[in-house]
């Protein structure tokens, strides 16, 4: 079993891996400044003797380091983000704060306290709008936003440092993901939690352009397991990987699943397209098949149906 720092243990995506890390039989050191994430989503990992949380934040000098060298983890998996390209679009200089400059101080960290393996959360924004689909790790890499392009850079700072020191670097390139915890409190949330909030209070929702954009779309549950795949399967070289489902659903479709679901709600509204948003977006699985053993199991129908039954779908008729 293997000891597993991990840096926005407290987010959508970080508290779900640090479950699954820790129904594996891991130790988690759990690290969150709460700017995103929530003590909430992590109440199921804190009552286990093998998690521990630590409230710091990575994008300050020699926070994380002084813990990697206490904790000497046996890999970091550095989640810690700004996590909405929109926000990136508004505040760049957060932007690169903490989606390059914190992960220089990890790539640091795990150098100076000798971690074999970093991995990192990236992103299908890396290769901006690309020009055949499905996208294969080897496409253009053409970012169209401040955080496709951290997050790029991100990636060759990693492998860079990677290469130097002798460490081992995977970069999820996670494409759209969604479930259970992803918070829909800000304008800049994921858009299914977005659109599952307005449903389920019987409100319109708005759609960006004219909804035929396309998204490869992916549960939490999958990515999870995938993070734990990346973070412990033996002898993995350095790469990157799409963290997908190969299949694509337009906003169109996705308002179509939640209007079939919830019936008689107000038809979406329209709003223009939004600067730095990808048209289509939809990745090739097949690397992460032969690398991690990783295939994504929930399609899009059955993961919205787990979110469905979370919730009342009561709407006052
Ligand atoms: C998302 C992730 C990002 C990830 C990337 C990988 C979030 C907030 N962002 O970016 O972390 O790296 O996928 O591909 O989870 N939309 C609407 N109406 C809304 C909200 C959004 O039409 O109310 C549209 C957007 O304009 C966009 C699509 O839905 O076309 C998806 O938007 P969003 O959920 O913000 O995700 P991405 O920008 O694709």
């Amino acid at each position: 079993m293997a000891k597993i720092l991990v840096t926005g243990a407290a987010g959508f995506i970080g508290s779900h891996t640090t479950d699954h890390l820790l129904a594996e039989g891991h130790v988690v050191v759990g690290v969150d400044n709460f700017r995103s994430g929530h003590r909430e989503n992590l109440v199921g990992a804190l009552r286990s003797s093998s998690f521990s949380l630590h409230e710091m934040d990575v994008a300050q000098p020699g926070t994380v380091a002084e813990l990697v060298g206490r904790e000497r983890p046996d890999a970091i998996l550095h989640l810690a983000a700004l996590v909405s390209v929109q926000e990136s679009v508004a505040n760049p200089e957060l932007n690169y704060s903490l989606n390059l400059h914190a992960t220089h101080l990890v790539a640091e960290a795990a150098r100076r306290h000798g971690v074999r393996r970093v991995v990192f959360a990236s992103s299908a924004a890396v290769y901006g709008d690309a020009a055949a689909l499905p996208i294969r790790e080897n496409s253009a890499m053409r970012p169209v936003s401040p955080y496709g392009a951290a997050k790029l850079a991100s990636e060759n700072l990693l492998l860079g440092h990677a290469a130097a020191y002798g460490f081992t670097v995977r970069c999820q390139r996670f494409f759209n993901v969604f479930g259970p915890r992803q918070d829909p409190a800000s304008p800049y949330s994921g858009v299914v939690s977005i659109f599952a909030r307005r449903y389920r209070e019987g409100l319109p929702v708005t759609i960006y352009g004219d909804g035929r954009q396309t998204r490869d779309f992916i549960a939490v549950a999958d990515v999870a397991r995938s993070n734990a795949l990346a973070a412990t399967r033996p002898g993995l070289a350095s790469g990157a990987v799409n963290i997908c489902t190969g299949r694509a659903t337009s906003l169109l479709e996705l308002a179509g699943h939640f209007a079939r679901h919830y019936g008689s709600v107000p038809a979406p509204r329209h709003a223009p397209a939004r600067t730095g948003d990808v048209i289509h977006s939809l990745g090739d699985p097949a690397a992460a098949a032969t690398q991690l053993g990783f295939a994504a199991r929930t399609t899009v129908a059955e993961g919205l149906a787990g979110l469905f039954s979370e919730v009342p779908a009561a709407v006052s008729p």
